[in-house]
């Protein structure tokens, strides 16, 4: 039995809107689950080492909901053209790139370090057609400690001949490959991952559909980003009324499906999404770079969908989920002032909650850190900013948010293993 045990200013968002906050508390983790949370060591783990973190805060670490690992190398380029031009001038041409293995290691071992040196444990993440270069991703995520699921792309229209394509063949014997060299490794796995309508013949969506069915596993893909995504949509499904009915036609709409962006989705398209207990991914620093709009999360929420955040490089220009979390709240600020059926918009406690917890949740995990749960935390020390000792831990929280010193996360716990230390001086 190996127990862990966390002292410092401890910080969790048990429900949407709530912080639950203990200072010079202990979280305390038993073969790499939660204990609990307690305000004074209780008797029986007396004697048992305590990493004593001072005032630092004790966070939930962040889950990013949807990202695409080969885009990583045009991290902060390509931001001056809309969603269906931007992927085929900067994303299918260096997506392409990771037909080279060696390539597709060194970039994905970057990647994954990079995560968890930002405090992301949890990803849903998008990898490229590429079966080997699939592989490769998990191992380097699973090697850097990053849990989660990734997807190779199912992508057998509208690529880009001759550079990223593959045939509806290639795509369904591809994928049950990857499906079957996948199947040992433990913290990462897969989910069945559809690019977007546009990309997928009905031949393919129907195979994808009977997969996810067969083998229970769950789906990401993409949905009402775009208005001219979505009037593509329509040309390519008449019969379908709107751009969901093409993913639930093939069984590919339940509650283990994500689906990112929705911007533009209306009543129908978000009463759909929970009736089925389908997760939205907002991705706001993305919306904003692409011009694609930004999300009525606010609007989501109170309909009872249920949200996730995601980093969504690099149509995001970074992976620092606290810098997604203030550009969600800025993208709610900027929905209210738009649009006048927005009572309010979203505060740090909120998204903080869809940052952390709502990601946890689609783990099957319980909110803030509950008992049973797997421990996912990260250390962060705002000491040497000014006026630390003034803040209440709330108002530390809003800070690190908008406002991180250098060299501010001290370490990162990842499914009960310490994977990150920073180095001291
Ligand atoms: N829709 C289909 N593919 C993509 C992608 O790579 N990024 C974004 N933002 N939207 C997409
Ligand atoms: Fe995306």
């Amino acid at each position: 039995m190996s127990v862990t045990i966390l002292k410092g200013t401890i910080v969790s968002a048990p429900a949407l809107g709530k912080l639950e906050i203990t200072e010079n508390g202990y979280l305390v983790a038993r073969d790499g689950r939660i204990e609990g949370v307690y305000p004074v060591l209780p008797e029986q783990y007396a004697g048992a080492f305590v990493e004593d973190f001072g005032a630092d805060l004790i966070l939930q670490t962040f889950a990013d909901l949807h990202l695409h690992a080969p885009q990583y190398p045009m991290l902060g380029t390509g931001m001056d053209l809309p969603l269906l031009d931007w992927l085929n001038t900067y994303a299918f041409p260096t997506e392409a790139r990771f037909a080279d293995t060696d390539y597709a290691r060194t970039v994905y071992r970057q990647l994954s370090r990079e995560l968890i040196a930002h405090g992301t444990t949890r990803v849903c993440m998008f990898s490229s057609l590429h079966t080997k270069a699939t592989l490769i991703l998990m191992e380097e995520l699973e090697r850097a400690g990053v849990t989660g699921y990734v997807g190779k792309v199912n992508m057998d229209r509208n690529g880009l001949p001759g550079v990223l394509e593959e045939t509806t063949e290639a795509s369904m014997r591809d994928t049950l490959r990857w499906l079957d060299r996948c199947q040992d490794t433990c913290r990462i796995h897969p989910i069945l991952t559809p690019r977007f309508t546009p990309s997928c013949t009905d031949k393919l969506m129907e195979f994808l559909g009977r997969l996810a069915a067969e083998r229970g596993l769950p789906v990401q893909s993409h949905l009402s980003e775009n208005r001219a995504e979505i009037q593509w949509v329509r040309e390519l499904h008449p019969d379908c009324e709107q751009y969901w009915e093409t993913y639930a036609k093939y069984g590919l709409w339940n509650d283990r499906t994500l689906m990112a962006h929705c911007v533009w989705s209306d009543e129908w398209e978000r009463q759909a999404m929970k009736n089925a207990g389908v997760t939205v991914v907002h991705c706001p620093d993305s919306n904003l770079n692409l011009c694609s709009g930004t999300a009525p999360v606010r609007t989501m929420l109170t309909g009872g969908v249920r949200v996730a955040l995601g980093s969504d490089i690099a149509g995001g220009d970074h992976l620092d989920m606290f810098d997604v979390t203030a550009a969600a709240i800025r993208a709610s600020k900027i929905r209210r002032m738009t649009d006048p059926a927005v009572p309010a918009p979203l505060t740090v406690a909120e998204t903080w909650y869809l940052a952390t917890s709502a990601g946890a949740e689609w783990f099957g995990e319980q909110p803030g850190f509950a008992p049973g749960n797997a421990l996912h935390a990260m250390v962060l020390s705002d000491s040497a900013l000014p006026h630390g000792k003034s803040l209440t831990p709330a108002q530390r929280l809003e800070r690190a948010v908008y406002r991180r010193q250098p060299n501010a996360l001290r370490a990162v716990y990842s499914a009960g293993r310490k994977v990150f230390e920073a180095p001291t001086d």
